[in-house]
């Protein structure tokens, strides 16, 4: 996993429970990293997993919860880094429908090691997208928190239904 998403998750813990929580998620985790990340290196997914799993031990807040809101923050970093995939987009399901199509590919061009879901789209109408996610990481809670970030991006409001199915894909569904 790419070491943005560390670092972003690092900083965001720091603002919200300060340095001392850092150190001891770290300090928790037994990293191989030893947690020390750079924005453009590659790191175990593992680690990820591990640095969440003790923040929720340390704080009592559910792991899934801690995932979300990650997600819609990280959403605001990713977005700051590459603002030109928004550019001329309007409509927030022609977004979402882009990060397979686009947004991905143009991010394993830039970062030959990313690794990406799959998505599968299907527009139903204007404002309803049913999208399928796979991935063997299994990041569907942070997937959620992505699709609400880009929402809050382009400022609308949607009904976001998640269901889990047989296949290991997650069905999310965004209503408008
Ligand atoms: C500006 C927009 C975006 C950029 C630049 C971007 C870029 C990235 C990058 C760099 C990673 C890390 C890959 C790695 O760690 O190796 C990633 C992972 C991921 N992205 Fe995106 N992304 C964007 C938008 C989105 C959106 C809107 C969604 C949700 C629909 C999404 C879903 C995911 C998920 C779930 C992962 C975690 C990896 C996995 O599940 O296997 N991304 N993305």
């Amino acid at each position: 996993m790419k070491g943005i998403v560390f670092t972003t998750f690092l900083e965001l813990v720091e603002e919200k429970w300060g340095l001392d929580m850092v150190d001891s998620i770290i300090d928790e985790s037994e990293l191989e990293s030893g947690g020390a990340y750079t924005a453009v290196g590659t790191y175990d997914h593992q680690e990820a997993v591990a640095l969440v799993t003790a923040l929720s031990t340390k704080t009592g807040i559910e792991v899934s919860g801690l995932l979300i809101a990650f997600g819609e923050h990280l959403f605001g970093v990713l977005i700051a880094g590459h603002p030109e995939f928004a550019v001329g987009v309007e409509h927030p399901l022609d977004f979402l429908e882009g990060v397979e199509r686009y947004i991905h590919v143009e991010v394993k061009k830039l970062y030959p090691d990313a690794e990406l879901p799959k998505f599968e789209c299907d527009r139903k109408t204007d404002d309803h997208l049913v999208m399928y996610y796979s991935s063997g990481r299994h990041l569907e809670d942070l997937c959620e928190g992505l699709i609400k970030g880009s929402l809050t991006y382009f400022k609308r409001e949607a009904t976001i239904e998640r269901e889990a199915l047989d296949d290991g894909r997650e069905k999310f569904s965004i209503q408008l």
